[in-house]
C-alpha cells in the first residue's frame, strides 16, 4: 500500500456503524464501494488478504485486460443468459475507459477488442483506490469474518477486528479459483446461510489434461503453439493452441473448457483458415517425391506436423499416397476428436463457473429478491465471461450496479 492511501485504510479500529458494508475488496467489491461512497453512502470494506485487488495485480500477464469492447450477454455463461443485460446495459465497457483516461493510464487493444494497461495492472488497482478515498470508502484488510447476521435495522458482521453494522450488506468474496490466493467460497456459504441457491460451480477458463496414453504420445509436442479452431458441440472458438506437459491450453482451450464436461469430446481444427485437404493435393501434384510431413511442415510447426503424419501411419512419398489417405491425414489435422480426461482445477482456473442462482437476485440492483439489503456481485454469481477482458467487465458493472442502490 501506497502513503497516499492514509484516510482510505482504517487505522483507528472499526467503524461501528455505516449505511454499507462490503465484504471483498476485488474489483467488484471495490466498484461497489466506490459508486456507494459517491452517492453519499458511508462504507466500509473488509477483505482479509493484506492487499486489494490482488486478482487485478497478476491478471492478464501483470498488464490487467481490463474490458472488452465488444463485450456483450452473448459473451457470459448463465443458466440466465437475460440476467446480465440490464448491469451491462448500465455500466459498460465505455464507462470503464472513462475512468481509466481520467485517471492518465495508457492502455492499448491486443487483439479481439481486448484492452491492457500499457504499463502496468497496479495503475488499475492504484485508481480504484483513489476513486474509493474520493468516494469516502473507509478500506479494512487482514480482517476475517466469523459472522454474519441480519438485525432489525441491517446487518451485523463480526470480524477479527470486532463487530460492525449496517443497513446494506454487498458480499464480493469472489468464486473457488486459486485457493493459494485466499479464495475460499465464502459468498456462497453466505447465500445459503440466507436461503438463497447456488448452483453446482466448477472451474472455468482453465487448461484441460489428457490420459496418460495419448499424454505420452504428444509430449514431443510441449511448448508448441498453433491457431486452431476447438469446438464442443455448437461452441467454437478461434484462437491460439498450446501443446503443453500435462494436455491443452492456450486460449482457445481456455475458452472452450467452460463448456465442456467431465466424458465430453472436443474437436481441433488446426490452421482452420486453411484448406489442409487442398494443399496436399496440391503439393502431390507439384511435389510428388517430397514427404508427407515436408508437405504438412510448410503450413504446420515442423514437429507437429511430423507428429500427425506418424500418428496416422503414413509413410512414403506425396505421389505414392492414394488420396484417401491424404483425406486421412488432413482430417487429423482439421477434425481431431480428443476426449480430455480432465482439468487443471481451481489451482488454474482463472474464473468460477455456477454460483449464487441469479433467479434469486433482481438483475437491476443484485439484491437478494427475499433478503432486502442483501446484495451479491462478481465471480461469485452465476454470471461467468469469457477469456479476454469480460469478467471485470462483468466485476465492474454489477458491482456498479449494486452500488446504485444500496
Ligand atoms: P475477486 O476474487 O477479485 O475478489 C474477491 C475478494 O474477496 C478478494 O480480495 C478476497 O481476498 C476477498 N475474500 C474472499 N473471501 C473472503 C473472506 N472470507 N473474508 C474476507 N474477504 C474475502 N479477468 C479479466 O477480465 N481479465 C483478465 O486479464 C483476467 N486475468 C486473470 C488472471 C488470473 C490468473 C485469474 C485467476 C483471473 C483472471 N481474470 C481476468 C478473472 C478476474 O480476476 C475475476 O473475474 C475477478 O477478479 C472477479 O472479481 P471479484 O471482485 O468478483 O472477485
Amino acid at each position: 500500500m501506497e502513503k497516499e492511501d492514509a484516510g482510505l485504510i482504517g487505522e483507528t479500529g472499526l467503524q461501528r456503524k455505516s449505511d454499507v458494508i462490503v465484504i471483498g475488496a476485488g474489483a467488484a467489491g471495490m466498484m461497489a464501494a466506490i459508486r456507494a461512497g459517491k452517492r453519499g453512502r458511508s462504507v466500509v470494506i473488509l477483505d482479509h488478504a493484506r492487499a486489494p485487488g490482488e486478482k487485478i495485480r497478476i491478471s492478464g500477464g501483470g498488464r490487467c485486460n481490463f474490458t472488452n469492447i465488444h463485450a456483450g450477454p452473448k459473451n457470459f455463461l448463465s443458466a440466465n443468459p437475460h440476467f446480465c443485460k440490464s448491469a451491462l446495459a448500465r455500466f459498460t465497457p465505455a464507462d470503464f475507459i472513462a475512468m481509466v483516461d481520467r485517471h492518465g493510464i495508457a492502455w492499448h487493444e491486443k487483439t479481439l477488442g481486448q484492452l491492457f494497461c500499457d504499463d502496468s495492472a497496479k495503475d488499475i488497482i492504484r485508481m480504484l483506490l483513489a476513486e474509493m478515498r474520493m468516494a469516502g470508502a473507509v478500506l479494512h484488510l487482514g480482517t476475517e469474518i466469523s459472522g454474519v447476521e441480519k438485525t432489525e435495522a441491517g446487518f451485523r458482521v463480526s470480524t477479527s477486528e470486532g463487530h460492525c453494522e449496517a443497513s446494506s450488506l454487498i458480499v464480493a468474496a469472489g468464486g473457488k479459483s486459486i485457493p493459494k490466493m485466499g479464495a475460499t467460497g465464502f459468498a456462497y456459504r453466505l447465500a445459503e446461510q440466507f436461503g438463497l441457491a447456488v448452483l453446482e460451480t466448477r472451474p472455468g477458463l482453465v487448461p484441460l489434461t489428457l490420459d496418460p496414453g495419448l499424454l505420452e504420445s504428444i509430449a514431443p509436442l510441449a511448448g508448441i503453439a498453433a491457431p486452431a479452431e476447438i469446438r464442443h458441440g455448437r461452441t467454437a472458438f478461434r484462437e491460439a493452441l498450446l501443446f503443453t506437459h500435462r494436455g491443452l491450453s492456450g486460449p482457445a482451450i481456455l475458452q472452450i473448457s467452460s463448456y465442456w464436461r467431465e466424458g465430453d469430446e472436443v474437436v481441433v481444427s488446426i490452421e482452420p483458415d486453411i484448406d489442409i485437404a487442398a494443399h496436399l493435393k496440391t503439393a502431390k501434384q507439384l511435389n510428388g517425391r517430397q514427404s508427407p510431413q515436408t508437405a504438412l511442415g510448410d503450413i504446420l510447426p515442423k514437429r507437429l506436423a511430423q507428429f500427425l503424419v506418424e500418428r496416422e501411419k503414413i509413410s512414403g512419398n506425396m505421389a505414392d499416397l492414394p488420396d484417401k489417405a491424404l483425406l486421412r491425414l488432413a482430417a487429423g489435422v482439421q477434425n481431431w476428436a480428443v476426449k480430455p480426461s480432465g482439468s487443471e482445477g481451481y489451482r488454474t482456473a482463472e474464473v468460477t463457473l455456477g454460483g449464487i442462482d441469479t433467479a434469486a437476485l433482481d438483475s437491476r440492483s443484485m439484491e437478494a429478491k427475499a433478503v432486502p439489503g442483501l446484495y451479491f456481485i462478481g465471480e461469485c454469481v452465476d454470471v461467468t465471461g469469457w477469456l479476454g477482458g469480460y469478467n471485470f467487465q462483468w466485476a465492474w458493472a454489477s458491482g456498479f450496479a449494486a452500488g446504485e442502490w444500496a
